[in-house]
């Protein structure tokens, strides 16, 4: 059940009015349930009890620390794809072995803070990247514990810029290869590496549950030959790309998944990790932004909102389409109290103010009436919706406000202009 809901003619976060909150912040803003987020979490971690799962969530999709911390405090890990979510991770309180790190180019500074930070394991991309890592770890005189990311070269139905398992992508080992190396002679020169298991990431949004298990059908011989020649393989990282709605797909279940893979797993005598990020925030989360003009050209009816691609940039980069709504539907008349749904539609692009014909949310979008003033709430933009910003166009980042039942925070204030020139010197050259 999405906990933002038209409860008495306009929209709300759990129990708080949309309109207060941009009353109190301003818009343009993100504002995210806690209480979704916490759900999602708790479905992914109940459906696969039965053999005691990590879930490390992907920072990349939304690290603010509140964010972290709530993930966190519930058990979960978290997936971490360089040193500066390294520090996120830390100041959110996450316990080193529940850290995942994974990325194709770890620079040596990055790999020497997460063995010293005693991280629970690097996925590893490449030999050379293998050898860095022990590099630094014979540095440290520390042991470094990796699985190997390996590509099974399955192709999810997916965006192809979120596929990332097929052999032409630049991610993981494929797998016949790794096998190659755990057994020959050249493994024995990684004096300090521990072989934790096998990672692997195919792609995002994945709603089928068939990929998944495609993927571990794969890898599966593998594990099984290893032990018979005696490396035994603990983990199993299926990393994230569980899928959630955005327009009317059904959205990847948890249970059927696990109903799935359990047996296998179980069977394989290996633990799971899974890496989620969409899927525990992205319905978690929505864009509130007030329209500032309606404009009507012969052929076009813009809404021009005041949030723009560089605060969600989702539809401009993958085509990605979300949800629009109007906070405060229009009603039609004499239906004072009851939802808008019956009100007539009209067709928008809306629009933001950055000077790109790319700056849209939606195209040719059928809405009720708006006009200028009225705030539209972007849906599902909870995951890689303001880890995306950018300050393109000189625009300050929106604040981001968390809601759990009546109560809010701030968990990101808006920036000011001088945050956008933070770092800047003019030289005198
Ligand atoms: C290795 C890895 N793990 C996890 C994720 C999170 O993916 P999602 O948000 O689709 O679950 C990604 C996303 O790019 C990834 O590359």
């Amino acid at each position: 059940m999405s906990m933002f809901r038209q409860v008495r003619g306009q929209l709300h976060a759990e129990q708080v009015p949309v309109e207060k909150i941009a009353r109190k912040v301003g818009t343009p803003f993100y504002l995210y349930s806690q209480t979704a987020i916490v759900n999602q979490l708790t479905a992914l971690q109940s459906a696969f009890a039965p053999i005691r799962p990590l879930i490390c969530y992907s920072v990349k999709a939304n690290g603010n620390l509140a964010i972290l911390k709530t993930l966190v405090r519930r058990g979960a890990g978290l997936d971490i794809v360089s040193g500066g979510e390294l520090f996120r991770a830390r100041r959110a309180g996450c316990p080193p072995q529940r850290i995942v790190f994974a990325g194709v180019g770890k620079s040596p500074e990055e790999i020497r803070s997460a063995l010293k930070a005693r991280i629970f394991c690097f996925n590893v991309e490449s030999i050379p990247e293998l050898e860095a890592i022990e590099r630094e770890a014979e540095r440290l005189k520390q042991r470094a514990p990796v699985a190997l990311r390996v590509n099974p070269n399955i192709k999810a139905d997916t965006h192809h810029y979120i596929t990332t398992g097929t052999a032409e992508n630049k991610f993981g080992i494929p797998l016949a290869d790794a096998e190659k190396l755990i057994l020959s002679g050249s493994w024995g020169q990684f004096h300090r590496i521990d072989l934790k298991g096998f990672h692997l990431h195919i792609g995002s949004q994945i709603t089928q549950t068939a990929p998944f298990v495609a993927a571990v059908e794969r890898i599966a011989p593998m594990i099984e030959r290893l032990r018979g020649r005696g490396v035994l393989i603990d983990w199993l990282n299926l990393g994230g790309g569980l899928g959630i709605t955005y327009q009317s797909e059904a959205p990847l279940n948890p249970r059927i998944l696990a109903g799935k893979l359990i047996p296998v797993l179980k069977r394989l005598n290996v633990r799971l990790i899974f890496e989620p990020g969409r899927f525990l925030l992205g319905n978690a989360g929505i864009l509130v932004t007030r329209i500032l003009y309606v404009k009507e050209t012969r052929t076009k009816r813009f809404a021009i909102v005041d949030a723009g691609m560089n605060d969600l940039i989702r539809p401009a980069l993958y085509g990605a389409h979300h949800g629009i709504v109007p906070v405060r539907p229009a009603l039609p008349a004499g239906q004072a109290g009851k939802s808008g749904a019956g009100a007539r539609k009209l067709r928008y692009d809306v629009v933001g103010p950055v000077c790109e014909s790319g700056d849209f949310f939606a195209k040719d979008r059928r809405l009720p009436k708006l006009a200028a003033g009225d705030l539209l709430a972007v849906l599902s933009v909870g995951a890689y919706g303001f880890t995306m910003a950018s300050h393109y166009n000189a625009r300050p980042n929106p604040p981001e406000v968390l809601v759990k039942g009546k109560r809010m925070a701030v968990i990101r204030k808006r920036e000011r202009p001088a945050d956008l020139i933070r770092g800047e010197q003019i030289p005198r050259l």
